[in-house]
């Protein structure tokens, strides 16, 4: 339980050139990267879907942490896991039936995650915990790179990895908006395996050093 796992998020990337962030991400030693596919409803702002995925799974090795802030995802989960998605995480906010969700995404031969914006307690998961691979805490409200950590939202990644330890889970808990190597520390106390990065990682000049010095 002691891993950690940086997940780069190309949300912060240069929109022209991912061919290239997906080689930055490579050479940082980061063996996860997260992709923000973003609808335009569930949150304010636009991103992209399964083609962009499609075509970066012929660029890198790297494992596809995808991350779903839409609507209605159970009518794209198929379009994602043909796109090369490994772990496909979708809002718990979005679902009205989210265990039959984890199930489906389990039935394509990859992991699944659920996901909760910073408003959600985390005692809405309790029933979905045997199903699923990681709990995604959002650490921001969903929507933009670049914003500060809500310090609340660690505290209910401790709540979170209490009940992993209590009830003897092995779910990954991915923490998400505002993750620096300061904040990273803060998360990692309270019980997370992921880090996902978005601006920290491509604002870092040494971004190997950076994944280094978390994944330890
Ligand atoms: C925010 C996204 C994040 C985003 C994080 O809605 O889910 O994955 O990329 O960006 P930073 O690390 O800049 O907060
Ligand atoms: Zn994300």
């Amino acid at each position: 339980m002691n891993e950690i796992i940086v997940s780069p998020s190309i949300l912060s990337a240069d929109f022209a050139d991912f061919g290239g962030a997906v080689r930055e991400i490579d050479a940082s030693g980061a063996n996860w990267l997260h992709l923000d596919v973003m609808d335009g409803c569930f949150v304010p702002n636009l991103t992209f879907g399964p083609p962009l995925i499609r075509s970066l799974r012929r660029r890198t090795k790297a494992f596809f942490d995808v991350h779903l802030m839409i609507v209605n995802p159970g009518w794209h989960i198929k379009d994602f896991v043909d796109a090369g998605a490994n772990l496909i995480t979708f809002h718990y906010e979005a679902e009205n039936n989210p265990k039959k969700m984890l199930e489906d995404i389990k039935d394509y031969g990859l992991s699944c995650g659920i996901s909760i914006v910073p408003s959600t307690p985390v005692s809405v998961l309790e029933g979905l915990l045997p199903y699923i691979d990681l709990a995604l805490i959002m650490t921001v409200n969903p929507g933009y790179g670049g914003q500060p950590l809500i310090p609340e939202c660690l505290e209910k990644v401790e709540e979170l990895a209490h009940m992993r330890k209590n009830l003897g889970y092995s779910f990954k808990i991915s923490v998400d908006g505002g993750i620096n190597e300061v904040t990273a520390q803060n998360a990692i106390k309270a019980g997370a395996n992921v880090l996902v990065m978005g601006s920290a990682f491509f604002n870092s000049s040494n971004k190997s050093e950076l994944v280094a010095s978390l994944q330890g």
